[in-house]
């Protein structure tokens, strides 16, 4: 997506540790028509497919979530990455290790917003090391549903989760893909 990458090459920030830093219009300030284009933009990449719901993970995966929710005409449910007191009823759970932050997440949704035999859009900011999406893709599966695919807005196709999720068979659709981040720069695949 174009407008997505221009907006990376001219506000990212690319730190060491192979980490871009994009808190101006995505992970902290949000720029709501940059976000909501991003939506349209996933929602026309998956129109062929059946899609029942959106799900993505607190916290920086519900802007772009809502986005692409609001596209296709369907709910956007978030999974929790802490247990809260409020939820005292039964929940899909399973564990996400972040490499970047060196700890695991046991991510959760009430069983209630992710009903059994629907179709489900995983959608997150960040494809890094694919255990967000492949943990998300687990609640799908517990709750006896299919992925119908993964959107991403930006997705560090050089870390492992790109190929970690066309492996395990999901349909990939990322917005700008980033070969690497060497020297500073960075360098999207055509
Ligand atoms: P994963 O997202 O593919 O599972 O990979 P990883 O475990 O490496 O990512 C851990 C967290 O770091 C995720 O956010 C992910 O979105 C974020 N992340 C990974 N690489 C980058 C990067 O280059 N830039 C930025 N800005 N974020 C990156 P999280 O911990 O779930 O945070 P949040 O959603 O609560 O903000």
């Amino acid at each position: 997506m174009e407008q997505l990458k221009q907006k990376i090459l001219s506000e990212g920030i690319v730190l060491p540790g192979n980490v871009l830093k994009v808190d101006s219009f995505l992970n902290h300030q949000i720029d709501p028509v940059l976000v909501m284009a991003m939506g349209e933009e996933l929602a026309r990449r998956f129109a062929d497919a059946v899609i029942d719901r959106v799900l993505t993970v607190e916290a920086s995966g519900i802007a772009i979530g809502l986005a692409a929710a609001y596209a296709l005409g369907v709910p956007l449910v978030f999974a929790k990455k802490s247990k809260s007191v409020l939820m005292t009823e039964d929940a899909y759970t399973a564990a996400v290790y972040s490499y970047t932050k060196k700890v695991t997440n046991q991510i959760s949704v009430l069983k209630r917003f992710l009903p059994s035999g629907e179709s489900v859009l995983i959608v997150d900011d960040f494809l890094a090391n694919g255990e967000a999406s492949l943990g998300l893709a687990e609640l799908v599966h517990q709750a006896s549903s299919s992925v119908a695919g993964v959107g991403i807005a930006v997705d560090k196709a050089f870390q492992p989760g790109h190929d970690r999720l066309l492996h395990a068979g999901y349909r990939l659709e990322s917005l700008a893909v980033i070969e690497s981040l060497d020297g500073g720069r960075v360098h999207f695949r055509e």
